[in-house]
């Protein structure tokens, strides 16, 4: 059997809500399909026909840049139909809730539905009134599945392996659904993980997932091998949760003064957008330990890598139940 062909098998979900219960073999299987598919982006002609006649919708119920354009791009890749809704604009202001817009847009013959909204959850729902495979883009402070994903891409690209790296995500881990989907796909895959901020932005709590948890970065900085920096979450917080940006700055932001307590080759990444001069300084965002733009480049072939894998465990289960059903037919499928 070809390696792709493993890898299909070894995924067989039809939906991605989460990581948190995906082993390190279905994890892998994501990582190795995105090996794949990132060569696609090095040919003249960036485009193969694996989804042609399928049909992707976007519903970004919040605001992005990265995920949405990414999804789309890796979806017209594959030669999916690509359909994009925002909230803004939309009959959402006229009081259709999600679930029925979700229905209606699927009354047009959707295949895969990649969602994004405030309420954690909403991805979960969907998958249970939606005949099509769906894929969390971000719900709330809950997961953000294919950002950790292309993180863990741009860690083993860069350094041919996750198991035993120390990786320490630095800022407002409370809030953050990078930092949940990060902490379960890094301790699967065989990372040490220190979650950093200020203790009302880090709780003790985060142990009982099996991190670490340390409230001063400038101790724990130099054992580190990757460092995800992440933007304060304010539209999460009703007020800030520290004394003032400069307090925060001044003990957790990366600049190249802390830089130099850190490892040589320590990898600095952020999933984006970055507040320059908050949580890390243009020149670290722009130096030569940053592979932030890496983490744009491998989301486009993690996400292909997802579209694909959704869609043929969907198709294959689709296949598997109509033989069941044709083999219990009195006949036993003669027609
Ligand atoms: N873009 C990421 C998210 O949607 C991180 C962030 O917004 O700070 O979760
Ligand atoms: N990293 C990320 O999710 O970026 P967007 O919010 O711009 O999609």
């Amino acid at each position: 059997m070809s390696r792709a062909g493993r890898e299909t098998l070894a995924w067989t979900r039809r939906h991605l809500l989460g990581l948190e219960d995906l082993s390190a073999e279905e994890l892998t299987a994501v990582l190795d399909t995105a090996r794949g598919f990132s060569e696609i982006s090095t040919r003249s002609i960036r485009k193969v026909p694996t989804l042609r006649g399928r049909v992707v919708a976007n519903l970004f119920y919040e605001d992005s840049t990265r995920t949405r354009l990414s999804f789309s791009l890796a979806a017209q890749r594959l030669s999916a139909d690509v359909l994009s809704f925002t909230k803004s604009g939309s009959s959402t202001s006229k009081g259709e809730t999600l679930i029925d817009t979700a229905r209606n847009i699927e009354a047009m013959g959707v295949d895969v539905f990649v969602v994004r909204h405030k309420a954690p959850g909403a991805p979960h729902v969907l998958a249970r009134h939606l005949e099509g495979s769906v894929v969390n883009a971000g719900d709330g402070a809950h997961e953000h599945p294919t950002q950790a994903l292309l993180d863990c891409h741009t860690i083993r690209e860069a350094r041919g392996k996750i198991e035993g790296l120390h990786v320490a995500i630095v800022g407002d881990i409370g809030h953050s659904r990078v930092a949940r989907s990060n902490l379960f796909a890094l301790k699967t895959l065989g990372a040490k993980v220190t979650l950093v901020g200020p203790p009302t932005l880090v709780s003790g709590r985060f142990r009982e997932l099996g991190a670490e948890v340390s409230h001063d970065l400038d101790e724990v900085l130099p054992e580190i091998d990757v460092i995800n920096m992440l933007r304060i979450q304010r539209e999460r917080q009703g007020h800030l949760n520290f004394p003032s940006l400069v307090e925060y700055s001044r003990r957790f932001a990366l600049n190249e003064k802390r830089m130099k307590r850190a490892k040589k080759d320590v990898l600095v990444m952020h999933p984006g957008p970055l507040n320059r001069g908050v949580e890390i300084t243009p020149e670290v965002a722009d130096g030569p330990n940053s592979v932030i733009l890496n983490q744009v480049a491998s989301g486009l072939a993690v996400r292909m890598a997802v579209l694909f894998l959704v869609t043929a465990a969907k198709e294959r289960a689709q296949k598997e139940q109509h033989s069941t059903e044709q083999a219990a037919l009195p006949s036993g499928g003669a027609s």
